[in-house]
């Protein structure tokens, strides 16, 4: 309370005194006309309308007045205090309503804008081929088999006839695990698997091992030192070469499509008897290009056939080995490298596509599951 106070007379009570509250009621509403934002407003209605505000300190100065005294410096401080709390409403108002604009401006989505924005990823193409294939000899009756990477040394070699002096075996080729007496390499090619088979089951065996494989080459445009093959083998009585060559001309019309043509080229490995190469005819030129300056081609180098993969009839040295009678059963082999195989299916150039693991090569080949 201020004081001294003569209690009769209100005008002398300085915050009551009319030109004070009007001035008290002015500089709130100058204040309230200042306020940019509700923050802003927010404070100004705390210092003109709170507890602690120059109106409601006046206000607790009437209580000390004589009753007619107090009756009129009520209305005065009253009517100041609805006047800025009616003009601090209004501002609230407006203020609330240009918040609300504004929100809405800044807050807006764009329901039209991409919303998938992150690539969902896709299957490995080599993965897919891969289980293409399966689904080509599965479709046949064959069984998928299969066998470690790291492989004992003896079932990559020996047990296929690659006696310790053949050239495979340095280690130009190879990658031997921890040393190179531990008897442990990674496996070269799928064929250990063949060897797997034989000693883990009888005769009748229609298996291929679709797998990852290693040598050590450098990675270029036609090498990389891992990469996939898959293995193909069948031990039953009487097979032959014929049998062989059914088997891969389908393999090759469900990679390549029906109508693409296929040689048997004669050719080496130790693990089987007769051996061969097995070619497609360039599905680029077609053979066109043979003899023909005028139209090179870089696929095939204008021999009109392109070097699929090996395959054979399993020599008998290799079904001794592995426990099978070789005056009973006969069996054949091949092995095709997937890339290769991709390579060709797809007009992929480059094997660094294959390896380097960027989203958007595989991404290309869509929805292929
Ligand atoms: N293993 C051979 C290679 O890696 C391919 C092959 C498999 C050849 C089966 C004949 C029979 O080159």
């Amino acid at each position: 309370m201020s004081a001294p106070n003569k209690q009769f007379d209100p005008v002398e009570v300085t915050p009551l005194h009319p030109d004070e509250v009007a001035r008290m009621r002015d500089e709130a509403l100058g204040a309230i006309a200042q306020a940019g934002d509700l923050e802003e407003l927010k404070q100004v209605r705390l210092a003109h309308l709170g507890d602690r505000s120059p109106l409601a300190l006046a206000n607790k100065e009437i209580g000390a007045l004589p009753p007619q005294a107090r009756k009129d410096a009520g209305q005065r401080v009253g009517a100041a205090r609805r006047d800025v709390t009616a003009v601090l409403e209004e501002r609230q108002q407006v203020l609330e309503a240009e918040r609300d604009e504004r929100v809405l401006v800044e807050e807006t989505v764009d329901v039209t804008l991409p919303w998938d924005r992150r690539p969902r990823g896709a299957r490995h193409p080599l993965t897919t081929i891969q289980e293409r294939v399966g689904d080509v000899f599965v479709a046949m009756g064959w069984e998928i088999a299969e066998g470690p990477e790291a492989e004992a040394e003896w079932l990559n070699f020996d047990a296929l006839n690659i006696g310790p002096d053949h050239p495979a075996r340095t280690m130009q080729d190879t990658f031997f695990v921890e040393s190179e007496d531990s008897g442990v390499v990674l496996r070269t090619h799928t064929s250990p698997v063949q060897a797997r088979t034989m000693l883990s089951r009888k005769p009748p065996i229609y298996v291929i091992c679709p797998g990852r494989t290693f040598r050590t080459d450098e990675l270029d445009a036609t090498h990389t030192p891992v990469f996939s093959q898959v293995e193909g083998l069948a031990v039953d009585e009487g097979l032959t070469m014929a049998n062989l060559k059914g088997a891969l001309d389908h393999f090759a019309s469900a990679m390549f499509g029906d109508g693409i043509t296929t040689r048997l080229r004669p050719s080496y490995f130790p693990f089987t008897e007769p051996s061969a190469e097995m070619d497609l005819q360039c599905f680029v030129c077609r053979g066109d290009s043979v003899g023909n300056p005028d139209r090179p081609c870089r696929t095939c180098s204008s021999e009109g056939w392109i070097e699929w993969g090996g395959c054979g009839m399993v020599n008998p040295r290799v079904l001794v080995a592995c426990g099978v009678d070789p005056d009973r059963y006969t069996g054949f082999a091949f092995g095709m490298g997937l890339e290769r195989t991709l390579m060709f299916r797809h007009g992929i150039e480059d094997m660094h596509d294959m390896v380097e693991g960027d989203i958007r090569f595989a991404a290309a080949f869509g929805m292929e599951i």
